[in-house]
């Protein structure tokens, strides 16, 4: 274990074959992006906001651009971010039309004397700041319209409207030089899901937690689950309780797999720079540097 850490999740769920190659790409940019700031010694917010603003502008990702449509067809993004040694949180949820809303959560929790807004009240502090607004239209990709069709002529034929569990939520989290951590996590939601439905991703302990007295966690899956579990905290609270960083990753699984019957996965750090992962799901993507410092990403963790 050593200081700087990061890792990086693109997602847990039953990612295709065929766009495993794209994960693999798109895990290691990201996890280049944090590295290469936290190299230069640069904060682990500022690295786990890279990381995921990078993960959020591939399309391959179901966050920022290429998330997935909820059942009007529209897009609606959730995101947080937490500062370990203040316990200082931002978070953003149901907002439409940003690209990046990882830095809209950042921005609410360094500028703002609140931690969350949602909705049109989120998208209207971005457009106040200049953050980068887009239209549907931009953040739409063609998988995505396909799948979206897919998801309406199931319901269609079963009278059934149900969101679909697709898990690509992405995240990081990371301890810097000075030991200080940080979590982040955004993504689109689950398919076809109710407009203005919220998962667990924007709520604190559920999506996302970061406290230097323990280390971060990110969190993946169907977010209805994750939040009776409380995922990310109840992982950090592991931690604090001396469990290693890989421990409580698969301890916090467990919980969630027996306590509620969920699926999903956690990437988790401590805050000595140990690192951990676990999915109860078929696949997951995660980046991590390895202890001869070469990047190593997975779709699957034995
Ligand atoms: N974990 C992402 C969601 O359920 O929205």
């Amino acid at each position: 274990m050593s200081l700087p850490a990061l890792v990086v999740h693109g997602g847990a769920g039953d990612i295709p074959s065929q766009e495993h190659p794209e994960y693999i790409v798109g895990c290691r940019a990201a996890f280049e992006a944090g590295w290469t700031l936290l190299e230069q010694g640069a904060s682990a917010l500022d690295a786990v906001e890279a990381a995921v603003r990078s993960m959020e502008d591939n399309p391959i990702f179901d966050a920022g651009v290429g998330s997935v449509l909820n059942s009007v067809g529209e897009i609606e993004l959730d995101a947080i971010i937490m500062d370990g040694a203040t316990l200082g949180l931002g978070a953003v949820a149901a907002v439409r039309g940003i690209a990046n809303p990882v830095t809209l959560a950042r921005r609410i929790m360094e500028n703002t004397s609140h931690s969350v807004l949602v909705g049109s009240g989120a998208r209207r502090y971005a457009e106040q700041i200049g953050l980068r607004l887009c239209s549907q239209a931009e953040l739409t990709v063609p998988r995505e319209v396909t799948r979206y069709r897919e998801h309406q002529q199931a319901a269609e034929a079963q009278k059934d409207g149900r969101a679909q569990a697709i898990f690509d939520t992405v995240g990081a989290v990371a301890v810097d030089r000075a030991g200080n951590v940080a979590a982040a996590t955004s993504t689109g939601g689950i398919a076809f899901k109710l407009p203005g439905r919220v998962g667990d991703s924007p709520l604190v302990g559920s999506g996302a937690y970061a406290d230097n007295w323990s280390g971060a966690a990110s969190a993946t899956g169907y977010g209805e689950l994750i939040m009776r579990v409380v995922l990310s905290k109840a992982a950090t609270d592991f931690l604090a309780a001396g469990l290693t960083a890989q421990a409580a990753a698969e301890r916090a699984i467990q919980v969630l797999h027996e306590r509620v019957g969920g699926e999903g996965g956690i990437i988790v750090v401590d805050r000595n720079g140990g690192v951990g992962f676990a999915h109860n799901t078929p696949h997951m993507a995660v980046a991590r540097r390895t202890a001869d410092g070469q990047i190593e990403v997975r779709i699957r963790i034995p």
